[in-house]
């Protein structure tokens, strides 16, 4: 199986930015981390990070042609607000997780609401790191199971 791990603006800060929210781990940690697991797993796993949202759209437009299995979405602030990265998802029959490091649901307001996780057919917020890895756990669980 192929996936793609996709993480938005800001998320190449990731031991720099607010440590006591997302952790001390740096983004190249996290995907070194996702990369053992998935080849653990016979899962290929491609990695982009943007900090914007047009090349985020493009990036998922490119998941589709190449026919990827699945896709792991961390669209960080695009995910209270973007929906440009919503439509890209919903337009592709590619099954997507929304992760988030931190637990949106206990943080600022504006932050309890995701316009892009309608598009995908999970989330899974508030296990740092983690969440990629159950992440890649639950797409493989969601593609043997609607296996036609
Ligand atoms: C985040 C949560 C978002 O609200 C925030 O804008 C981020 C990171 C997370 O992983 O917890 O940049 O997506």
């Amino acid at each position: 199986m192929k996936f793609v791990v996709i993480n938005g603006p800001n998320l190449n800060f990731l031991g720099i930015r607010e440590p006591e929210i997302y952790g001390s781990q740096s983004l190249e940690d996290i995907n070194r981390m996702i990369e053992e697991f998935a080849v653990e797993r016979g899962q290929r796993v491609e990695f982009f990070q943007s900090n914007s949202e047009g090349d985020i759209i493009e990036f998922i437009q490119h998941a589709y042609l190449k026919k990827v299995d699945g896709i792991i979405i961390n669209p960080a602030a695009y995910t209270h607000y973007s929906y440009a990265i919503h439509d890209a998802l919903k337009g592709i029959e590619i099954p997507a997780i929304e992760v988030h490091l931190s637990n949106i649901n206990q943080r600022e307001e504006f932050r309890k609401h995701s316009v892009t996780a309608a598009a995908c057919i999970g989330q899974i917020a508030g296990l740092r790191a983690d969440g990629y890895l159950l992440a890649l756990v639950g797409l493989e669980n969601y593609l043997k199971n609607t296996k036609k």
